[in-house]
C-alpha cells in the first residue's frame, strides 16, 4: 500500500480522541466507576422550543433536499441580530457571515484560507488542541505566542480560554488589531465560549475592537451558549474577504447544512434567551464549588465551563485516574506550557461533580 499523502501524516495524533480512549480504558478497568470530568461537552441540550422547531421543520416533505450551500439568508440575520444586541457589533449578514458546520470546521478553514503554505501562525500555549492540526493540514508553521511583538502570518485567539479558563484583558483584542496591521496578517478569534463568562463580567466580542474587520473574523459557536454541540452549527463573522473564502471553500468540500438544523439555529437565536443565562450562572455556581473543594490550588476559571488549576507537586492526572478514578485532561496536551497543570470540566451534572470533587479531596490532602 502506498504512504499516506504527507498532508495526512504530518496531522497529529488528535488529542480528544486520545483522552477518550484513556478514559475508557480506565473505565472499563476493576474498581469504582468513574468519574469523568476530562471532557467537555454540554450535558444539557437546548431548549424545547429549540427541539420542537427542528421536528417541525423535520416533518415538512420540502426540507429533504440539498440546502442553499451558503445557508438560509434569515439564519445569517438572525446571528447579525444577536450580535447587535448582545455584542453591540454591527455586520451585514450578506457579505460578513457564513454558516459553518460547527466551529471546529471553521479552525481548519481560517488556516487553509488565510495563510500560505511555509507561513508562520502564532498558537495560544496552552490553546485548544485543534488550532495545531489547522497549521499542519495548512503547510503552515505553529509559532507559541508570546506577545505581540513577534512576527507570523495569522493568530488564533481564544477568549474565554480554552483551557486555562481566562477572559479577554482589556485592549488585547486592539493588540492582536495593530499586530495584524503591522504584520499584514490575519487575526481569528475563537468565541466559542464567548457567553459564559464569571464574576459581572459581560461577554466581549473581538468585532467590537475597532478596525477588527479589516484584519479577521470570529467563530462564534451555537455549542457552548445553546447546548447544541451535537447539531454542528457555527458561524464565522467579520472580515468579508475571508467569509467569501470560506464560502468558496465551502462549496466545494460540502453541500450545505441540514435545513431543519438552520431553522432550529433560527429558533435558538431569536426565540427566549432565558436558557443562556440559566446554563451560564449554572457553570458559575459550580465554579464555585470547584474552588471551594480545591483550596490551597493555584486555580483560574473567570469563564468557560473549565477550572484550569496546578496539580501539586508529585501529582498527575494518570494517578489520580488510577486512584481516585477521576478523569481530568492533564495541562500539556495543550501544549507545552500546560505542563503540571489539569483541566476539570464543570459540564456534567452537579452529583457527578460533587462525587469528582470528594474523590479530588481526597487526592490532594
Ligand atoms: C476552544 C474551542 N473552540 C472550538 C470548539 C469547537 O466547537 P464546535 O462545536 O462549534 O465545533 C471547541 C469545542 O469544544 C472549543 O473548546
Amino acid at each position: 500500500m502506498r504512504e499516506a499523502p504527507e498532508r495526512i501524516q504530518r496531522l497529529p495524533e488528535q488529542y480528544f480522541t486520545a483522552l477518550l480512549a484513556r478514559v475508557a480504558a480506565a473505565a472499563a478497568a476493576d474498581g469504582e466507576p468513574l468519574v469523568d470530568l476530562g471532557r467537555g461537552n454540554p450535558e444539557v441540550g437546548p431548549p424545547p422550543h429549540v427541539v420542537e422547531a427542528l421536528a417541525e421543520s423535520a416533518a415538512r416533505p420540502d426540507v429533504h433536499g440539498y440546502a442553499p450551500f451558503a445557508g438560509l439568508p434569515a439564519l445569517k440575520e438572525a446571528i447579525a441580530a444577536r450580535y447587535a444586541d448582545v455584542y453591540g457589533v454591527e455586520l451585514d449578514p450578506t457579505r460578513e457571515v457564513a454558516v459553518l458546520p460547527g466551529t471546529k470546521t471553521g479552525l481548519m478553514e481560517f488556516a487553509l484560507c488565510a495563510v500560505e503554505r511555509g507561513g508562520t501562525i502564532v498558537l495560544p500555549d496552552p490553546g485548544y488542541p485543534d488550532y495545531f492540526s489547522a497549521v499542519a493540514l495548512a503547510g503552515a508553521a505553529v509559532a507559541s505566542f508570546s506577545g505581540f511583538d513577534m512576527p507570523g502570518d495569522g493568530m488564533y485567539l481564544n477568549f474565554p480560554t480554552n483551557p486555562t479558563a481566562s477572559a479577554a484583558a482589556d485592549g488585547v483584542f486592539d493588540e492582536a488589531v495593530e499586530w495584524a496591521r503591522r504584520n499584514a496578517a490575519w487575526v481569528m478569534h475563537d468565541f466559542a465560549y464567548g457567553d459564559l463568562v464569571f464574576d459581572g463580567r459581560r461577554p466581549r466580542s473581538f468585532l467590537a475592537a475597532d478596525g477588527s474587520r479589516d484584519v479577521g473574523i470570529e467563530l462564534f459557536s451555537m455549542s457552548k451558549s445553546y447546548g447544541m454541540a451535537g447539531w454542528r452549527l457555527g458561524f464565522a463573522l467579520g472580515n468579508a474577504e475571508l467569509v467569501r473564502r470560506i464560502e468558496t471553500l465551502q462549496d466545494h468540500a460540502f453541500a450545505g447544512i441540514f435545513r431543519p438544523v438552520q431553522e432550529a439555529g433560527i429558533a435558538a437565536l431569536t426565540g427566549p434567551q432565558t436558557s443562556v443565562e440559566e446554563r451560564r450562572a449554572t457553570y458559575e455556581r459550580r465554579r464555585d464549588c470547584a474552588l471551594e473543594a480545591l483550596p490551597g490550588l493555584e486555580t483560574r476559571s473567570e469563564g468557560t465551563f473549565f477550572v484550569w488549576f496546578r496539580l501539586p507537586d508529585g501529582v498527575t492526572v494518570e494517578r489520580i485516574l488510577a486512584e481516585q478514578r477521576v478523569a481530568l485532561a492533564p495541562g500539556e496536551g495543550f501544549g507545552a506550557r500546560g505542563a503540571g497543570w489539569a483541566r476539570l470540566s464543570l459540564a456534567v451534572g452537579d452529583e457527578t461533580l460533587e462525587r469528582g470533587l470528594e474523590r479530588l479531596r481526597g487526592a490532594f490532602h
